[in-house]
Order: structure tokens, then C-alpha cells, then sequence
């Protein structure tokens, strides 16, 4: 059982008066692989224990009446007149979710729910995939549809592109769906299939947030897809049918580097190295090659740092902060960029040593204080079982 699960169910009795099934859904580390997902290439995610619970019951109307715990917020929605874009808050993340579940072919029961979390909002661990499979999860069990994963994944996606206004890949609702326990997945982002990559047991990923958050983070996110797609329709005339920077080898790339302007070559580099490191580093984790996966995920650093230009000096600092450390094979940023927090690979006895030092280092370097905690990869969505189920 758990107690937080039971937290929230007690919490929709108050509020609802009857008892309902309450859905998980995990926030996400990446180990490797950031932007790649957009451009058909590979990631290498891991699901967090921290994660959204929606607790939902069906009603005998078409409505939805959801209530935030984080927000203390109510809102409802009618799946009768459904609005097509947003409201510019969070609740967005919910109807999108259901509005799409509809457009699917599934057809949704009202129902009420109360939503909670403890994946850190804004920080780069994928909150909003989170909060988007946690209700797809939740409507669905509740109009007594299954869930299936990957389809889910997608539909979750689909609303965060065309109702919340955020063009991101598939990777964090992906991994929110299907992660597996003590496992990173490495996923191929054009096929949909994934291979499950154990975290041997002597390893350790350590998450450092720098509570660095940027504004304009959305917009840089679209820009550095725009870039991309630039790429591909500038090259494609010399590569013949590419369809994405996936098809575009790191040779390639070299040879017509000269028809690029020199932005979008930086932007398309970072993207085809970063397929080939990914590659890498699961070759080396299977193989016990830690080095191996450590060397490929500083080089990502650099090359989010350089070419892509998404980190910022904080993110920098934790980074380098880690990689002088004894026992760390790799450490590099998460997520989507411009804050947020960085992934360290580590032994497992080295912990306590990294996490003082990284705080120290911060404190120092930055002036304020890094939150560190160890990530123990998760299982993806189901159903969070209260006592007696
Ligand atoms: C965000 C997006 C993902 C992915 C990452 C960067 O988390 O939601 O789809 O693009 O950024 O790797």
C-alpha cells in the first residue's frame, strides 16, 4: 500500500464522497539522448519514483471535475462541448489529455478526480508528462478502457503539441507509460520499440536540481526544432529523401557542412552525435563499460553546452562539479535545457562524498543551494493499490 496513494484517496472521500482507484504515473531522468526524440533519433530515459497520482471515479454525466492538491484549484470541463486550445494553465494538461483521448475513438465517462505530485514542477523531470499520463491512466480506468502504452504515450504528446502549444518529442510520456523497474529504455523514437537497459547494481544516478528556471524556455525549445527541421530541408536536396536528422550520418554531415549557415550546422551536429553517443553508452552500460558510458554522457555536456546551446552556468558548474568527483563516470544536464538539472552516473559508495561536494561546489560557485537525491529507476503508469485492493 501506499500511504501517499492513500492520502489522495482520503482526500477525493472528503471532497467526492466515495471511494476511487488511484492512478501513478513517474516523472522521467534522461541519461542520455536530449532533443533527438523530435528528430526521429534515440533516447535513453529512466522513470522516476517521483510521480503524479490522480485518484478518479466515474459520474453518470459527461463531465470532468478535477481537483489540484498542488494548485488547490478546481476546474471542470465539459466532454460534450469541449474547448480546442487551452486556458494557459495547468489544467490544460488534463482536457487536452481527455480531449484526445476522444479524438482517439474513446469514448470517456465523466468523472471527478483529485490530482496530486511530488515530481519537482519545472525542473526538468518531465512534471507535465507526468500529470498527462497519470489522467489519461485515470480517465481511462475509470471509463473502464484499457490502457495501452504506447498509444497512450502518443496521445499524451498529440496534446501537449496541439492543446498546450509545446512541440516536444514523444521520450517523457513514452517512458511515463512504460518504464520498467531498475531499468533505463533505450528508445527508438521513429518505430516506437524500446530495449530495456539495466542500472547494475553497484551504479547510482544522482540528480542535482540548480532551481535555475528560464522564462523563454518554451520558446527556445521550438527554435531549436525549427533549426533542426532547417537542416534536414537544406540537406535534403544533397542526401536525397531524408525525413529527419536520424537519416543524416555524422560523415554526411561533414561533407555538406558548407551549405549550412553556421547556426543550424551546430544545431544539427549536436543532434547527430548525440544518436551516435546514445548508441554508445547503451552498448557500454549492457557490456559493464561504465567508463564507456560516463566518457559518452560528458561529451553530451559539451555538446548541449557548445553546439546546442541549451545548458547555463549554473548547469555547467554542477556538471564539472560532478565530473572532478572520485566514483563518477559521467555527469551531464536532463531534460529539456536552459535550467533544470543535471544526471551524474556514479558508484554506489560514492554518493554521500559527490552529494556534499556538489553542494558545497554550488553554494560556492553559484550562491545558492542544489537539491541532490538519488534516482531508483521506476516502474512506468498503473494503478497505485490502496489497502485491501
Ligand atoms: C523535453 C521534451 C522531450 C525532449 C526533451 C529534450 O523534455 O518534452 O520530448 O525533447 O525535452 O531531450
Amino acid at each position: 500500500m501506499s500511504v501517499l496513494a492513500r492520502d489522495v484517496a482520503q482526500e477525493f472521500g472528503n471532497r467526492f464522497g466515495r471511494l476511487p482507484k488511484v492512478s501513478r504515473a513517474p516523472g522521467r531522468v534522461n541519461l542520455i539522448g536530449e532533443h533527438t526524440d523530435y528528430n526521429d533519433g534515440f533516447v535513453m530515459p529512466a522513470a522516476l519514483e517521483f510521480a503524479t497520482l490522480g485518484a478518479a471515479a466515474p459520474r453518470p454525466d459527461r463531465r470532468l471535475v478535477v481537483y489540484s492538491m498542488i494548485m488547490d484549484e478546481t476546474r471542470e470541463f465539459d466532454l460534450d462541448a469541449p474547448s480546442a486550445r487551452g486556458r494557459q494553465e495547468w489544467s490544460d494538461y488534463v482536457f487536452g489529455v481527455a480531449v484526445m483521448l476522444e479524438r482517439s475513438g474513446r469514448r470517456l465517462t465523466g468523472a471527478d478526480l483529485v490530482i496530486w505530485t511530488d515530481v519537482p514542477l519545472g525542473s526538468g523531470l518531465s512534471s507535465s508528462a507526468a500529470l498527462e499520463v497519470s489522467v489519461a491512466h485515470a480517465l481511462l480506468t475509470a471509463s473502464g478502457l484499457r490502457f495501452e502504452p504506447v498509444e497512450v504515450a502518443k496521445i499524451c504528446q498529440q496534446a501537449e503539441n496541439d492543446f498546450v502549444g509545446m512541440r516536444c518529442g514523444i521520450m517523457d510520456q513514452y517512458v511515463s507509460a512504460c518504464g520498467v523497474a531498475g531499468h533505463a529504455l533505450l528508445i527508438d523514437c521513429r518505430s516506437l520499440e524500446s530495449r530495456n537497459v539495466p542500472i547494475a547494481s553497484n551504479l547510482r544516478l544522482l540528480i542535482a536540481n540548480s532551481h535555475v528556471r528560464h522564462q523563454h524556455a518554451g520558446g527556445e525549445y521550438n527554435a531549436r526544432r525549427e533549426a533542426c527541421e532547417e537542416g534536414v530541408r537544406i540537406l535534403r536536396p544533397y542526401l536525397g529523401p531524408i525525413k529527419a536528422l536520424r537519416d543524416v550520418a555524422a560523415r554526411a554531415l561533414e561533407r555538406h557542412r558548407r551549405v549550412l549557415p553556421e547556426l543550424v550546422y551546430r544545431r544539427c551536429r549536436h543532434i547527430v552525435t548525440e544518436n551516435e553517443r546514445v548508441l554508445e553508452a547503451e552498448r557500454a552500460l549492457k557490456a559493464g563499460d561504465f567508463a564507456a558510458c560516463g566518457k559518452a554522457m560528458n561529451e553530451s555536456q559539451v555538446s548541449m553546452r557548445d553546439d546546442f546551446e541549451i545548458t547555463c552556468p549554473e548547469i555547467d558548474l554542477l556538471a564539472s562539479l560532478a565530473q572532478a568527483q572520485a566514483g563518477v563516470y559521467g555527469s551531464r544536464m536532463t531534460g529539456g535545457g536552459f535550467g533544470g538539472c543535471t544526471v551524474t552516473l556514479i558508484e554506489a559508495g560514492a554518493v554521500q562524498g559527490v552529494t556534499r561536494a556538489l553542494i558545497d561546489g554550488y553554494r560556492v560557485g553559484a550562491g545558492r543551494d542544489a537539491d541532490v537525491f538519488v534516482c531508483s529507476p521506476s516502474n512506468g503508469a498503473g494503478i497505485d493499490p490502496l489497502e485491501g485492493d
